[in-house]
Formats: structure tokens, sequence, C-alpha cells
């Protein structure tokens, strides 16, 4: 399993160590949470501290925008050094443009559903993607608890993802641990993030370590 450690639930004061930390753990990449306040009911940082993180840590950056209007900052997203941009599928009005420009900036293309968006409505862009982000919480928070029913959700995709041919991985957000883990593995995810379980953890190496294993 890929695991892509949310930096939302690292701690501030210490960003230089947390992102030594991340450089020296076996994550695969780093989850960077962008929050504007409309879309989401919360506010977490933005470009400044996406530029640090891409200076400090090694890893590639899976930059998930929970904002209004992504389209109008994919550049600068690309001139932080992410390596995906996940937008959206309930801010993109015109999803399939996004998703070329996105790719036009050199990027990989990722697209996000909310908990009560259906799988369904991803059946035409699936193919164009390099990810799809099934939110297993509503997105906003870390800390929260993972809903049940996105396991259903993973299998539906997992069969759309072959139907259509698409090469895109199942990346899942929120709420994840390793008891969840394992029945997300089964289902056929690819990929998850993780906040608060590693960054909370007594012992973050053996909380990634957990959740590789998979
Ligand atoms: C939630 C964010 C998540 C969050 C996950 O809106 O998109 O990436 O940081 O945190 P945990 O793993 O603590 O639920
Ligand atoms: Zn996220």
């Amino acid at each position: 399993m890929k695991v892509s450690p949310s930096l939302l639930s690292a701690d501030f004061g210490h960003l230089a160590e947390e992102l030594e930390f991340i450089n020296e753990s076996d994550a695969d990449m780093l989850h960077l949470d962008v929050m504007d306040g409309v879309f989401v009911p919360n506010i977490s940082f933005g470009f400044p501290v996406m530029k640090y993180a891409r200076k400090h840590c090694h890893k590639p950056l899976d930059v998930h925008l929970m904002i209004v209007e992504p389209q109008k900052f994919v550049n600068e997203v690309r001139d932080c050094g992410a390596e995906i941009m996940t937008v959206h599928y309930e801010t993109c009005v015109h999803l399939n443009r996004v998703i070329q420009q996105i790719h036009d900036a050199g990027m990989k293309a990722g697209v996000s559903i909310n908990p009560a968006t259906p799988v369904c409505m991803l059946k035409d862009i699936v193919s164009e993607v390099e990810l799809v982000l099934l939110m297993s919480v509503n997105p906003g928070f870390g800390g929260q608890k993972f809903i049940p029913g996105t396991l259903d959700k993973v299998k539906e995709l997992r069969q759309l993802i072959t139907e259509k041919g698409s090469n895109a991985l199942i990346s899942i957000d929120g709420g994840v641990n390793a008891e969840v883990e394992a029945q997300l593995a089964e289902a056929g995810v690819d990929m998850v993030v993780a906040g608060n379980y590693i960054f909370k953890a007594d012992d973050r190496g053996a909380a990634i370590a957990a959740l590789k294993k998979l």
C-alpha cells in the first residue's frame, strides 16, 4: 500500500523537523490539504507552506485542494512543485477542462469526491485522471471518524476503473488507521492518506510501517 501522510496533523511549530521525519520515513508522498473556508468550513495553509514543504521534503507532493474555483490556481500549485494536483468534483463545473489544465501544467491530475457524491459521477472522467481520492470523512478537519460506507464505494470505483481501462490509483482520505486499512486493502485501494494516525502516534515510524505493510 502506498502511504501519503497528511501534513495537516503535523506540528507547525516544528515544520522543518516534521518534514525531516517524512524524508526519513517509508512514506511514498506528502499530502498537503489546502482549504478556503468556503468549500469546506475551515482554513488551513496556502502557497508559502507548500513552497516550504517542497524545499525541505524530498517526497512527491500530493496536493489536495478543498477550494472553490481551483482552476484559478493551477500554475501556482505547479510552481510550488506539486506532483499531483487533486481537485474536487463538487467544485468544478468544467471538470474535464480543469483536468486538461493540470496536465498542460505538467502535473498528474486527481479528482476527489465527498462522501455524499456517488461514484457513478466519475464515469466520464475516470479515464482522464491519474488519481481518484475518495473522501471517507466530510472534508475540512483531521481526526474525524472513517465513514464505513466508503468501502462499498471503493469496490464500485475499482469496478468502474477496470471497465473503463483507466490507470487511476484509488486513494482514501479521512479517518484511516491500520484497522480500517485492512478492509480497504481487500476492497482494492492503492494508497491511503493518514494524518492523525501517523502524526499523533507515539511511534510514528511504526504507524507508517503498519499502513505500508498491507
Ligand atoms: C480532511 C483532509 C484530510 C485529513 C486527514 O479534510 O482532506 O487529508 O488531513 O486526516 P485524518 O487522517 O486525521 O482523518
Ligand atoms: Zn486531504
